[in-house]
């Protein structure tokens, strides 16, 4: 085990064990950075009311044990140093052996210390889902963003990755808009839609449906043609998505989003099988009929007035809505893709819905407690005034426009060096799109964000590009020395401080990638990383690598770690999605 945190949480586990019984071996050590030492233990003070002892006293006990002061067994010591301090804190240093050993470990391990999930799991991942009816917004940017970072995480440790990509692709609106294809022409609808403008398209289909009686009409007998799935009606339809599919998927080539047409699964994929859900949940009497509308009514939700909430599966008109699809989602992804996971990366604003369908399929015997389902709740993305994220003008942003301007916006960031025009428009590229995903990334996914652009491109502080440059300055080292970073294997000596720190660092690489996994959290990723980028500025500052003077142990040793951090940079900006430039 080369985490520190969890190495030291066992260690003090089994002296919690030793010194009080076994009942004590799985307390919680509460391992904390600490200013005065590498580590402070807090488990004195939570458990010194449980031994009825003070916490001082209860520490100077694990800390004997700890030490094998106590007698416990001596063939395996404390790996550094343990200290009682204030009313009952454990402090823990690590001695630089123990860590220049786990940092040669992770030196020398093609995964830098990240395991593999044993069994692998099978986890299917719900994210992008914007709707062809409407336009593709900042949000579904984020959820693209967050659902593709998810992915990549649980492909890295090893585990069956099913994307699902649910995408608004059915319902009464696809009337309209087929008629409105058939009055502006195929020719015309499918520029206007590969383009992205399918808002304005969406708009001009719905103010005729509003205004025009004839149109009215046509559209609604088009949604029973489109319900039967009548063949012209369906060639339209298909007509419409492909050229929506074919901007979407510009979008995603533009971020690097690993999502592809394999991964469409939309909501018209579970049309047939409506009748089927609403069926069988109403004979097991799990929905049932509520003013015509066939609904199951989950323990647990009221409303303003202590009503039963529903979640409606059926409406009393017979039409089928977004709680059956995602009723049927669930079906699927267990039945059939036999998943042992499943993450619904989806707006925050939407957690109800989620919660009821989770509960739901609970009831139905659908969802087994095994298997777990988790809403990934996304926070919103505001402007600067603090309201949902808009153009200038107030109309809804085109993505590519706003992708594009980033990119625009970080040339001129780099303005200043010697690039050639191409290399600039590639370098701009990576560091436009390193930009916006980090920003979506490096806040917890369910806090709402500023978007701002000259922020996300700042330089410095916890921005993809610091991170980006951060790389590509140790890869400038390599360059320079004329050595390659695979070939930089140590062997490693941590003489001085700021050596030893980032050793220390690096040592936690493992742990936060599972932690990311666990617990859908990308920004402890990050924040990880940032704090990585940050010793190695500290070491860098201090402990000249290439300089004349260095002896060739250190040299060597120190060309080590730069290939080590490079590797944990490297990684780590992978799983993110953001892209590593060679040079910035
Ligand atoms: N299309 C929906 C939206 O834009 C998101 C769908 C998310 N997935 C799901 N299974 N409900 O809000």
């Amino acid at each position: 085990m080369t985490d520190p945190q969890l190495a030291l949480t066992e260690r003090v586990q089994q002296a919690l064990a030793a010194a009080f019984g076994a009942e004590y071996s799985d307390a919680d050590p509460l391992i904390r950075p600490s200013q005065f030492a590498d580590y402070q233990a807090n488990v004195a003070m939570s458990l010194s009311k449980r031994l009825r002892r003070t916490p001082r006293e209860v520490a100077q006990e694990i800390a004997e044990h700890l030490t094998g002061r106590a007698g416990d067994a001596q063939d395996d010591p404390f790996p550094g140093t343990v200290e009682v301090s204030g009313p009952g804190f454990l402090n823990l240093t690590l001695s630089d052996e123990w860590i220049r050993a786990r940092a040669s470990e992770i030196l020398a391990d093609p995964r830098s210390g990240v395991g593999l999930s044993s069994p692998p799991q099978t986890v299917a991942i719900d994210y992008s889902a914007p709707n062809a009816a409407k336009e593709m917004h900042v949000g579904h940017l984020r959820t693209t963003i967050v659902g593709d970072a998810l992915a990549r995480v649980h492909e890295h440790l090893g585990n069956k990755v099913i994307r699902q990509n649910h995408l608004g692709d059915w319902g009464t609106p696809f009337g309209m808009l087929i008629e409105h294809l058939l009055d502006i022409g195929e020719e015309a609808a499918v520029a206007q839609l590969e383009a992205g403008e399918g808002n304005a398209y969406y708009q001009a289909a719905r103010a005729k449906f509003d205004t025009d009686p004839e149109f009215n009409r046509r559209a609604r007998t088009r949604v029973v043609t489109l319900q039967a799935e009548e063949p012209e009606t369906m060639r339209l339809w298909r007509i419409f998505m492909d050229a929506t599919v074919r901007y979407f998927n510009k979008v995603y080539t533009q971020l690097g989003v690993t999502l592809t047409d394999d991964d469409i699964a939309g909501e018209s994929m579970y049309n047939h099988v409506l009748a089927q859900v609403c069926d069988e949940l109403q004979e097991r009497g799990i929905a049932v009929l509520s003013d015509g509308a066939l609904c199951v009514f989950p323990p647990g939700y009221t409303g303003r007035e202590g009503q039963p909430l529903p979640l409606m599966i059926r409406k009393s008109d017979g039409g089928y809505g977004y709680g059956t699809t995602d009723m049927a989602t669930i079906r699927y992804r267990v039945q059939d893709l036999k998943v042992d996971r499943i993450l619904y990366v989806i707006g925050a604003t939407q957690s109800l819905h989620m919660s009821m369908v989770f509960d739901s399929a609970r009831m139905a015997g659908w969802l087994p407690d095994h298997i777990r389902a988790e809403h990934v709740q996304i926070g919103s993305v505001l402007g600067s005034d603090g309201k949902m994220f808009k153009t200038r003008s107030g109309k809804s942003i085109k993505l590519v426009e706003l992708l594009d301007e980033a990119e625009t916006r970080a040339a001129e960031v780099l303005r200043d060096s010697d690039y050639t025009d191409a290399e600039r428009t590639e370098i701009a590229h990576a560091v436009g799109m390193g930009a916006v995903k980090y920003a979506d990334l490096s806040v917890s996914h369910d806090s709402e964000y500023v978007f701002d652009f000259d922020r996300m491109l700042a330089l410095t502080g916890n921005t993809g590009p610091y991170l980006q440059y951060a790389q590509a300055r140790i890869r400038s080292i390599f360059r320079k020395g004329g050595v390659i970073p695979a070939e930089a294997n140590g062997p490693l000596v941590l003489g001085h401080p700021a050596e030893r720190a980032l050793a220390l660092q690096l040592l936690g690489f493992g742990a936060v990638v599972e932690e990311m996994a666990e617990n859908s959290a990308p920004h402890k990723l990050a924040s990880y990383l940032f704090d990585t980028a940050s010793a190695f500025t500290t070491f860098f500052e201090n402990c000249p690598v290439l300089k004349d003077d260095v002896d060739a142990a250190t040299r060597t040793s120190r060309l080590a770690l730069c290939a080590l951090t490079l590797k944990v940079l490297e990684t780590g900006l992978g799983l993110l999605g953001v892209p590593v430039p060679e040079r910035m």
